[in-house]
């Protein structure tokens, strides 16, 4: 593997929860699958050069994959995940396609050879401890004139869920996600780039879903430790139960282009 000092307790339990989620994952991915496709687009529109070599971290069971397969025809699209069992759904999920390859891996110690026009990730580096440091190493892999593309969760991400804790006195377990120029800051050094951010709103049936909808994709890992059931309970009916309720997804959008030979 690569290099760092990349094996957090958080790391491994997300990890854990996402091998578990693997089976299930499209049937709960909504918010997911959406933004992968506005990824998809923004890829489309990059100045890559004919059958790009593509690295995707974080691909969990392809469905960021396919969205841009729509769009791009890659010489080798490698997709890597942490979790094995996303990498097995995914493999499966393009059995046919000769030029996907699905390996397991941390995108935060990533062992590649370098040399790809592009490096992407939809709704993954998220989960990375130090993004930072990850970007650089991911970006070390990236040729001359390359892309690095990604999307994430930024501040305001479930603000409404965050809300009903606060007004209960308690404190929700959602990560204090970075603003958009905090994203902005951890671009790397040797390039060009950029971070904008979009609103989604999605609408669930009501709380239970979801925070269903969380565990089914294997994204509700924390932190912290979890409420007392009756505070769970109170928190459930003051967001709404038999009532859909809205929460907000914050998506940060990521593109940075690596300097070209000559380029100084
Ligand atoms: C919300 S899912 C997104 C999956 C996929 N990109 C999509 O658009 O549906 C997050 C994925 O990131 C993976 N992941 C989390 N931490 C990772 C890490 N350090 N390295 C690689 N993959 C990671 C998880 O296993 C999971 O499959």
């Amino acid at each position: 593997m690569g290099e760092g000092p990349l094996n957090s307790t958080r790391k491994q339990n997300a990890a854990l929860s996402f091998d578990r989620a693997a089976r299930l994952y499209d049937t709960a991915a909504g918010v997911q699958h959406a933004v992968g496709h506005r990824l998809a687009e923004r890829i489309e529109r990059l100045d890559l050069p004919v059958r790009p070599m593509v690295l995707e971290i974080g691909c969990g069971t392809g469905l960021f994959t396919r969205a841009a397969l729509g769009r791009v025809e890659p010489s080798l699209w490698l997709a890597t995940d942490i979790s094995p069992a996303m990498v097995i759904h995914g493999r499966e999920r393009f059995r046919f396609h000769e030029r996907v390859l699905f390996a397991c891996m941390d995108g935060e110690a990533p062992a590649a050879v370098p040399g790809f026009d592009l490096v992407c990730a939809n709704l993954a580096v998220q989960w990375f401890d130090d993004l930072a440091g990850a970007l650089e190493r991911l970006v070390r892999l990236i040729r001359a004139g390359g892309w690095l593309a990604f999307t994430t969760l930024a501040a305001g991400t479930f603000a409404e869920w965050v809300d009903i804790h606060r007004r209960l006195g308690l404190v929700a377990g959602t990560p204090a996600y970075p603003d958009q120029a905090g994203l902005a800051r951890q671009l790397p050094p040797g390039g060009w780039g950029n971070v904008t951010e979009e609103v989604l709103s999605h609408v669930y049936p009501d709380a239970h879903a979801f925070v269903a909808a969380l565990k089914t994709i294997g994204a509700h890992t924390t932190d912290r430790p979890p409420l007392a059931p009756g505070a769970f309970r109170q928190v459930l009916r003051s967001f709404g139960v038999g009532r859909p309720v809205t929460v907000s997804y914050h998506i940060a959008y990521g593109l940075w282009r690596k300097q070209s030979n000559g380029e100084r």
